[in-house]
């Protein structure tokens, strides 16, 4: 069964077409970046397999977890469903500041527990131990009884992944998890992000701004530029000379400034057995 199927995905704001004919599969268990310049829909397609948004009406499709989450502009009825099975991540961590890291975390649950419980008070032991196994998991247990405001950016969002481990996610949607982070907390939360896929086999797709990360931590890479998928392979294949061919001059906006200045000399190609990772 194929984690995420895209067919035809085409959406139109204000009479421009954000995505225009996108259609992918994702297999269960990959982690799969997705890269492309500012505008060229990142959010916008993960939004629509996230089921926070409906395409234009036409012959779309959105299969998640083999069940349709959006077709022909409408949610299905699944869609409600559906969401739960799916942890979303945003840039802004999205945490509630004033409660504590483990409150955050035990909101996970919420969407698995009967209605009557969906309140803080009513989490009893067994779920407290389980949000703990989670904040244990992504390395920041110590920091439990903490207020979230309290954190840094990176454990910030190591907190909102272990929220969606608490709410059994099989798929993560990871929009710019790192794009406000320093270098080294955005390498653990890449870490992190790997550890949980490759250890629990959930399938994990995150879009980056930077394309060392897609080359370091995600085996393949979906290349999006005005809308359309540009290249869909290993990521490996992703050198700077062949992302300038996709992107031209915005190219530069996705490299590290290890890339070089424009009118110099190319640098040369890196070793991708043995990837260069700046901020490492
Ligand atoms: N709610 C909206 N209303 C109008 N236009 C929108 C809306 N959401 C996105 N767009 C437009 O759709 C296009 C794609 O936007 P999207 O946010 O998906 O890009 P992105 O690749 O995530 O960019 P960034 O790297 O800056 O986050 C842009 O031109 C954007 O202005
Ligand atoms: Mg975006």
């Amino acid at each position: 069964m194929t984690a995420i199927s895209v067919d035809n995905l085409c959406k139109t704001f204000r009479g421009r077409k954000a995505l225009n004919d996108v259609s992918l599969k994702i297999e269960p268990g990959e982690m799969v970046a997705l890269i492309g310049a500012s505008g060229s829909g990142k959010s916008t397609l993960i939004r629509h397999v996230a089921g926070l948004v409906t395409s234009d009406t036409g012959a779309s499709r959105i299969v998640v977890n083999g069940r349709i989450m959006q077709e022909n502009g409408r949610l299905s009825g699944n869609a409600q469903h559906l969401r739960r099975e799916i942890g979303v991540i945003f840039q802004q961590f999205n945490l509630v500041g004033r409660l504590s890291v483990m409150s955050n975390v035990l909101v996970g649950l919420l969407s698995r527990l009967p209605g009557w419980r969906g309140n803080l008070g009513l989490f009893g032991r067994d779920h407290k131990l389980t949000a703990m196994r989670a904040l244990t998991r992504v390395g920041i247990n110590e920091m439990a009884l903490q207020r979230a405001s309290t954190l840094s950016g990176g454990q910030q969002q190591r907190a909102a992944i272990a929220r969606t481990l608490v709410q059994g996610a099989q798929l993560i949607l990871a929009d710019e998890p790192i794009a406000s982070l320093d270098p080294a907390s955005a390498k653990r939360v890449m870490e992190t992000l790997s550890s949980i896929n490759e250890q629990d086999g959930i399938t994990v797709v995150v879009s980056l701004h930077q394309v060392e990360y897609a080359r370091r931590f995600c085996p393949r890479t979906i290349a999006l530029a005005d809308g359309k998928i540009a290249f869909d392979g290993p990521s490996e294949h992703l050198t700077t000379e062949f992302l300038r061919g996709i992107y031209g001059e915005a190219s530069e906006e996705l490299i590290l400034p290890d890339a070089p200045v424009r009118g110099t000399r190319p640098a040369p190609v890196p070793d991708l057995r043995e990837p260069v990772f700046a901020g490492a």
